[in-house]
């Protein structure tokens, strides 16, 4: 189990996209952490959703750390618009770059912190040598590309394999879950070594999205 604080990262895939500003706000005064940006490009995910200019607009509107998540192919080639346009935190899939190593490096000099993201069918391994330029691995607990799908139980084993990797070389990395968190879900997820939690349809689902962070969170607590 981690030490760390847990921390909610409500994703707005799952809210009213004409009403971005205000359902951020809505969650950040119930106590969210971080606001969780989608990026899909419909090649990556078959998905489009958002890109440069909405974080861009988003930043002004939220004092949360944006938490963008990158599930496009070739991410080096956006990198720093997306960090210009005010990502703190940028995250991308090992599945999707050639050289990952150069990507999560490009990130950091951009100035923000680099994440490398797991599709389910993704081994550990595959991010085994780069975790020294990692500020957080990211582990997808369903296929990307959709909110409100159910979570993998599979990705327990990999979570927990992963927290035992990270604590036992000692590295500062944070360990964030996403898809199919929800009150039943994330304290499985938390016991197997995650502490920020990406949710969706979980939060923005809800018919009161911030009783529904505040309801996550409380389970944490217990
Ligand atoms: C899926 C996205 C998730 C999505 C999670 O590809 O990366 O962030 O919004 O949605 P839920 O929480 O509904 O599974
Ligand atoms: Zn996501």
């Amino acid at each position: 189990m981690n030490k760390k604080p847990p921390m909610l990262s409500p994703s707005i895939l799952s809210a009213d996209m004409a009403m971005l500003a205000s359902e951020l706000e809505l969650v950040e005064k119930a106590g969210a952490h971080w606001a969780h940006i989608d990026v899909m490009d419909g090649r990556f995910v078959p998905n489009i959703t958002i890109g440069v200019p909405v974080v861009a607009a988003l930043k002004k509107h939220t004092r949360m750390p944006l938490d963008v998540h990158l599930m496009i192919i070739e991410p080096e080639r956006y990198l720093d618009d997306f960090v210009k346009a005010g990502a703190d935190w940028l995250t991308v899939h090992a599945e999707s770059t050639y050289h990952l190593y150069r990507c999560l490096a490009a990130i950091r000099a951009a100035g923000a912190k680099a994440g490398v993201a797991l599709n389910p069918a993704t081994p550990l391994s595959a991010i085994e040598y780069v975790l020294e330029v990692v500020d957080m691995v990211l582990i997808m607990t369903v296929e990307p590309g959709f909110g409100g799908q159910h979570f993998l139980t599979s990705q327990l084993p990999k979570l927990a394999a992963l927290r035992k990797l990270i604590d036992e070389r000692q590295l500062p990395v944070d360990i964030q879950v996403d898809g199919g968190i929800n009150k039943d879900t994330i304290v499985a997820a938390a016991q197997a070594g995650a502490h920020i939690f990406v949710a969706g349809s979980a939060v923005f689902g809800a018919p009161d999205a911030g009783q529904a962070v505040q309801d996550l969170l409380a389970q944490l607590d217990a």
